[in-house]
């Protein structure tokens, strides 16, 4: 059994998808392990994104993550970071296989609905970038 950390974006929540979301993430064996509606600071999301800092769309990024709450959440299962990146699909939308959340929810590459960690040790920091020890069961 381990973690991963996730994030409905700005989009999925303006757009009333919160529970829609989450009843696929259960029904897909994820258990919930913390989570709440945040909004994240600019200062915030260009620390959670420093990855992409370089990337040509790392304004558009931190724009769009800051512009309205998301709920965080750190989710438990086998095998959780390659299973649950599986089952919101590729970061494009139009690539994501059918039946993904981002296939069902996300409108474009950049408005995508859903984060999920990329690696075990990204999960780790991602989950305590959010979340302090008391809100994690
Ligand atoms: P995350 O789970 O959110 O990390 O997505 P990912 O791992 O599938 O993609 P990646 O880490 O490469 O990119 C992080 C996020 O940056 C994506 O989920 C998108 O929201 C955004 N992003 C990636 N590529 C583009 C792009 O070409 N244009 C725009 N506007 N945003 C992008
Ligand atoms: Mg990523």
């Amino acid at each position: 059994t381990n973690r991963t950390f996730t994030m409905l974006k700005p989009d999925a929540v303006e757009k009333g998808h919160i529970g829609a979301i989450l009843e696929q993430i259960n029904a897909s064996g994820f258990r919930i392990v913390a989570m709440k509606l945040t909004q994240m600071t600019k200062n915030d999301a260009e620390t959670f994104y420093a990855v992409h800092k370089e990337r040509p769309f790392f304004g558009e990024l931190v724009e769009f993550m800051t512009r309205g709450p998301i709920v965080a959440a750190i989710l438990e299962k086998e095998n959780a970071v390659e299973d649950f990146r599986t089952l919101i699909g590729a970061t494009n939308p139009e690539e994501a296989a059918e039946g993904t959340i981002r296939k069902k929810y996300a409108s474009s590459v950049g408005e995508n609905a859903v984060h999920g960690s990329d690696s075990d040790e990204n999960a780790e920091i991602e989950s305590s970038f959010h979340f302090a020890g008391r809100e994690m069961f």
